[in-house]
């Protein structure tokens, strides 16, 4: 009681007392006692907080719906703030702290929750003045984080998106015009526009790759040409009768319908995978020690994903994303390659609540995995990573119980995890097509693979190194003399 009393002063004191009644009730039903008997302000101890843990989405024009980071913005949500944090909600965080360890887990310390849930308890004050620091650089959406990069590239033009135009996939090529071979230490994607750019994926074309493409070799033709796609526009899709596999690791290509690339080749059907921007997802800094190679004469590929979906803009909306790369002058110890495990054969019932789909690859080297990202789109339920090792052994790598498509995140390991050759990687996923599931944009459709949020993806990213020097080890010749299975 005499808390509340205390706070209602405070309140009516602050010139705040049609607020008092709201207050008084959460300090009353929060059951959770803070323990930190200061005085807390917003301008001293809550602002660092939100600044450091909240801001990557809680800026101006980003994902999050509000911004937090003054307290004029921050106010009126103080009750729902102390909520979300107590239940560890915000800032997102999916996967299980059973399995791996990770350097951008944001989870907020314990002592940062009970500051957040005494300041509001106290009545959520401004404080002094000249307590506050100012909000930092980078919270400006336009400006780059990892500072000033060695190389900027952008998509060439600007893509202009309306309101209700269907999801849209533009591929821009782009020279880099490098007379080098590169390396990349870290990759930052700034989208031009962030409320119609979904997400980016920006791709390394080698010479050798558009060589292949151009004699009508490659991935990416075989892709075009297979008759398990067709296109819709700029959209690439799985046709309805195309044939079902759920269980891809009960298939010999494990799920795929790429030829399954070796370890030391890595990537996907665009190229191989350079750097990528999702909702939340963070920016790609490799690990100490490593960086990816882009080969003189490479083009880049931005796969961009326009989506309007959600219709929370007006007007026509131009977009120019861009790319910073940032190099070492001299070869790393080790060379950071991706692959996506994938499953393009599965076939979701319309309404099923559970559905279960899977997708294996085996390493054909000794690698070290670094980081991983699941993928999949708003029927996104969970997904799994487990390995059986060469000698039998199994083990969980990643479980991410809730899956959600607005924090998709890059998760970096914090000590990379060693795979022999021949283990096998089993990502497991569930989809959610009923319409319990709120972010279902149809639960009475059958949903196969597709481009569009409203299909479905499933997709297990993980960045790995073969372990071995990079002296002499070019991509390309790799490729060339990799032994396919
Ligand atoms: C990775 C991006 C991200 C980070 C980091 C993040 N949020 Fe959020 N937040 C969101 C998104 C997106 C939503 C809207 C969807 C939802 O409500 O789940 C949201 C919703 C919220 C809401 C609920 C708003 C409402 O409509 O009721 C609160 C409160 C909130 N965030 C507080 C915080 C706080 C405090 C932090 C930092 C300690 C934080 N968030 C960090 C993305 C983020």
């Amino acid at each position: 009681m005499k808390r509340v009393l205390s706070i209602s002063l405070a309140l009516v004191a602050a010139g705040l007392v049609v607020l008092s009644t709201t207050i008084a009730n959460s300090g009353a039903n929060s059951g959770a006692n803070s323990g930190i008997k200061k005085e807390v302000t917003f301008n001293k101890d809550i602002a660092p907080i939100l600044y450091k843990n909240c801001a990557e989405c809680h800026r101006a024009n980003d994902i999050a719906p509000m911004a937090l980071m003054t307290y004029k913005e921050a106010r009126p949500w103080a009750r729902s703030i102390k909520e979300r944090v107590l239940t560890r909600d915000m800032p997102p965080w999916s996967p299980d702290s059973k399995y791996g360890e990770f350097t951008n887990d944001h989870r907020l310390a314990k002592n940062d929750i009970e500051t957040i849930v005494a300041w509001v308890d106290q009545g959520a004050k401004e404080g002094d003045a000249k307590d506050l620091q100012p909000v930092p650089e980078f919270t400006s959406t336009s400006g780059w984080r990892l500072g000033k990069p060695d190389a900027v590239f952008d998509i060439g033009k600007e893509f202009t998106v309306t309101p209700g135009m269907p999801d849209t996939i533009q591929n821009f090529i782009v020279p880099t015009n490098f007379k080098e071979d590169k390396w990349v230490t870290a990759a930052e994607i700034l989208p031009g526009n962030r409320k119609v750019v979904h997400h980016v994926i920006a791709f390394i074309q080698t010479p050798e790759m558009i060589a292949q493409f151009q004699k009508g070799e490659g991935r990416a033709r075989a892709m075009m040409q297979s008759n398990v796609f067709y296109r819709e526009g700029t959209l690439t899709k799985v046709k309805a009768d195309a044939p079902v596999i759920d269980d891809g690791c009960g298939d010999p290509n494990g799920g795929s319908a790429f030829k399954r690339p070796s370890a030391s080749e890595g990537g996907d059907a665009f190229g191989l995978f350079l750097a990528g921007y999702a909702p939340g997802k963070g920016i790609d800094v490799f690990p100490a020690g490593t960086a990816k190679k882009v080969p003189a004469g490479s083009m880049l590929v931005f796969q961009m994903h326009y989506s309007s979906y959600g219709g929370k803009f007006e007007g026509q909306q131009g977009d120019r994303t861009r790319l910073g790369l940032h190099f070492t002058s001299k070869p790393p110890e080790r060379s950071l390659n991706t692959v996506g495990i994938q499953n393009h054969y599965f076939k979701i019932p319309a309404g099923d609540g559970n559905h279960e789909v899977t997708a294996c690859y085996t390493f054909d080297a000794d690698v070290h995995l670094t980081s991983y990202m699941p993928h999949m789109h708003l029927r996104g339920k969970d997904m799994k990573y487990d390995v059986i090792y060469p000698d039998g052994r199994q083990e969980t790598l990643l479980w991410v119980p809730n899956f959600s498509f607005n924090w998709q995140t890059m998760y970096y390991l914090k000590k990379p995890v060693a795979l022999p050759k021949g283990t096998k990687l089993i990502v497991t996923a569930h989809f959610d097509n009923s319409e319990k599931n709120k972010y279902n944009p149809d639960p009475k459709k059958t949903i196969r693979w597709g481009d569009p949020t409203y299909e479905e993806m499933m997709i297990g990213w993980m960045e790995y190194y073969v372990d071995r020097p990079t002296t002499g080890d070019r991509p390309d010749a790799a490729r060339a003399t990799a032994s396919r299975r």
